[in-house]
């Protein structure tokens, strides 16, 4: 009916959006008229659900009232449906927004976020978070609270696993890949849900990589960096955003008005609403800038922020904020006007409750868990493969599988995993069963995640010894990254490295597999072991990829989306870092920027990957040696696939801006395009570079092309690579 009406005003007006944006608005304001302060302030509260169980009774009381605008974590159409049932009977029948927390995947799930965005394949992405929006919605969601698109530079930081890594152009990318996935073109259609860009703003510039620490960035950083993944997702239409718990340059992010209201909504034009996080309001007192409920609501209300997570001093206090004059009614009204704009964005009051489906009919189908194998292929990233090791031989006899993380069905899904049942997940131990099914495959645990005892080390080494091939599987549990999960260490956790050189030394070809939220420090792994396969968190089926992998089924083609460092000592270490005046070009140097006792460059660096072919680039061109500042140039690679087997490449285009008024970074992803090619193929890959790829902020921090030379590289990672240059001309 909608799509006929839009159809019908599209014929008849050349401002098609301006009228359907009128006729909305006119609906919100006359539903807005009729609201008392209390049912206002009802839309503005979001409370926290019991997950599978029942919502409480005052919970349904409140929403009778018209006091409940939205519950987290509420699942299950029954459950769901009988707390709407709640909202519909209040006087003015606003129902209620479920929201919950998909981030990759709802029962099918979908390698974690940094490991989707390790495919560089952004319609992988996008597919996934689709496919989890069907299935969240058939539990009654409509609401996600992803995608997460903070930049992380700090592998200690637990929650670089939620988001697409270090880079904002990859970042970008895929911050717009899974709003579109999640929303569709119009989120009201069946199977869609609302997306929310979190946490805005800078949470991942956590120092130290502490969760929930400050951060204090510069404009610059925040505008270049941080920012740019969080505008691709307004672009690509995200509906709503949430304030993060940071303090950034003194000012918690709930309490912003820089980043809430003049960043997001007057530059961006952004016309969703914001959510708090967690109680990240009441959390104003504790940061030291509200003395109390009152004061934490009179600083994020008129900062921007719409929505309160879970805490409810807008509710508490607002009442009394308003009648002393100390907050304006305007300022709640165009609060309520946001949040009901979404509402009725999303076809709530239409379609208000979730549909009763068999779960066989919504959940886990079999083109769902294909989805999720591809996408776990394409995660994986080959980090190191001599001899070559791997793929090994299907002829085997016997196959030793030593570690704590082969049979961790739990691990295998992550820390977000949604709805998804670790019953559900294929193991690596199942997935090489499954895939050998005359071999004997043999698993010693040898140790648990955190290692502490040595006592099982034995058995495993003996097994091994007596081996055609050993593969190790080693990482960290789910519960070491996510939330909450910063470690001060990225080692492999307890004495996992020393299980790992223990049966290294037993002499027989072995692989490693590693499964983790985050990139970790593997110098002393690297060195001994002759294979190491990146696997991440790869998700429900992840057991059967990385098997496919070991023997050769699937070529891993993935390529880190974060820099490896070498020790923790290096970090923050991203490859799009400044040159310094004293680049450290020259080893025998003391007074470059560099350590005395580690060199700068990372073990393994960010766009790093390996495969079982080997490929090659050649003849990089630009079609013209200069172009104006508003111009385009293109710029030409031809890549072969020169080894013996089909594979997964991704070319990889950055640039350096020379010379500039402000220093620029040595290297900056500007395009790349994973290619598939057979032995010997070869393609031409082209990428276009325009005011958007070149431009930058000059010192008055506006955005501009600056003339001067411009170096391309074309590359298989961000180090090395060929090279070619071209002029911005001064007109
Ligand atoms: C806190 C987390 O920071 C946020 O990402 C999440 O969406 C909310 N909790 C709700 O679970």
């Amino acid at each position: 009916m909608r799509k006929l009406l839009a159809l019908a005003l599209l014929l008849l007006s050349p401002t098609l959006s301006w009228s359907l944006d009128q006729a909305l608005e006119a609906k919100i304001g006359a539903l807005l008229g009729r609201m008392t302060l209390e049912e206002k302030l009802g839309q503005l509260q979001q409370l926290g659900g019991p997950g599978t169980q029942p919502a409480p009774p005052n919970y349904s009381e409140a929403a009778r009232k018209g006091r409940l605008g939205s519950v987290l974590t509420l699942l299950g159409s029954k459950n769901i449906n009988e707390l709407q049932k709640a909202a519909l009977e209040s006087r003015l029948k606003i129902p209620i927004l479920f929201g919950f927390d998909v981030i990759h995947g709802y029962r099918t799930i979908f390698p974690m976020p940094l490991a989707e965005a390790a495919s560089w394949e952004p319609s992988l992405a996008e597919k996934a978070a689709q496919i989890a929006a069907a299935e969240a919605y058939a539990a009654g969601v409509r609401w996600t609270f992803a995608p997460m698109v903070d930049i992380a530079r700090d592998p200690r930081w637990g929650r670089i696993m939620e988001g697409s890594g270090e880079d904002p152009y990859l970042g970008s990318v895929f911050a717009a890949a899974r709003v579109r996935g999640f929303q569709g073109t119009d989120y009201s259609e069946p199977g869609r849900l609302a997306a929310c860009a979190k946490h805005w703003a800078a949470y991942g510039a956590a120092e130290a990589g502490r969760d929930y620490n400050t951060a204090d960035v510069s404009e610059r950083t925040l505008r270049e960096v941080y920012f740019p993944p969080f505008k691709a997702a307004v672009d690509a239409g995200v509906a709503t955003f949430m304030s993060a718990f940071n303090d950034l340059d003194g000012l918690p992010a709930s309490a912003n008005p820089w980043t809430l209201t003049q960043v997001l909504r007057k530059e961006w034009g952004f016309e969703g609403f914001v959510v708090s996080d967690y109680e990240s309001i009441k959390e104003l007192i504790k940061h030291g800038v509200a003395a109390d409920a009152a004061g934490a609501a009179l600083a994020a209300l008129p900062a921007g922020v719409d929505m309160e997570m879970v805490s409810d001093t807008f509710m508490a206090s607002v009442p009394t904020l308003v009648q002393q004059g100390e907050l304006s009614m305007e300022t709640v009204n165009e609060a309520v006007r946001r949040v009901l704009r979404i509402k009725m964005r999303l076809g709530l009051f239409e379609r208000p409750f979730a549909e009763d489906l068999p779960e066989a009919e919504t959940m886990k189908k079999p083109e769902y868990l294909a989805a999720a194998k591809e996408a776990a292929d394409k995660s994986l990233v080959l980090l190191k493969n001599d001899g070559p090791t791997l793929p090994f031989t299907k002829d085997l006899k016997t196959l030793v599988v030593v570690g704590p993380l082969a049979a961790d069905t739990t691990s295998m899904l992550g820390w977000w995993a949604g709805d998804g049942k670790p019953e559900d997940a294929i193991t690596l131990l199942d997935g090489l069963r499954r895939k050998l099914p005359t071999a004997s495959v043999k698993q010693f645990q040898g140790c648990d995640i955190d290692c502490l005892s040595d006592g099982g080390f034995a058995e495993a080494v003996e097994a091994a010894k007596s081996a055609d091939a050993v593969v190790l599987a080693l990482g960290e549990s789910y519960t070491m990254s996510g939330e909450a999960a910063s470690r001060s260490s990225i080692d492999l956790p307890g004495h996992q490295l020393e299980l790992a050189l223990a049966v290294l030394a037993a002499g027989k070809p072995t692989a490693v597999v590693l499964f983790n939220g985050r990139p970790m420090t593997l110098s002393k792994l690297h060195e001994k072991a002759p294979a190491i396969l990146e696997a991440w968190f790869p998700g429900t089926m992840g057991g059967h990829s990385v098997a496919d992998a070991l023997f050769g089924d699937v070529n891993p083609g993935g390529k880190l989306p974060s820099t490896f460092p070498r020790n923790l000592g290096q970090v923050p270490l991203y490859y799009n870092h400044k040159n310094t005046g004293r680049p450290a070009l020259n080893p025998t140097d003391r007074y470059l920027s560099k350590y005395i006792d580690s060199p700068n460059a990372p073990l393994y660096p960010f766009g790093w990957g390996l495969s079982y072919t080997t490929f090659a680039l050649k003849d990089l061109s630009l079609d013209q040696k200069t172009i104006p500042p508003s111009g385009s140039i293109q710029a030409s690679v031809t890549v072969e696939n020169t080894g013996p087997v089909a594979g997964d490449e991704v070319v990889q285009l950055y640039i350096r801006d020379a010379v500039s008024s402000v220093s620029r970074p040595v290297r900056e992803l500007k395009g790349f395009q994973r290619v598939t090619l057979k032995p010997g193929e070869q393609r031409r890959v082209g990428f276009a570079l325009g005011p958007k790829e070149l431009g930058a902020y000059d010192q008055e921090m506006r955005w501009k092309v600056e003339p001067g030379t411009f170096q391309v590289f074309a590359g298989t990672s961000s180090a090395g690579g060929l090279e070619a240059s071209f002029d911005v001309l001064s007109k």
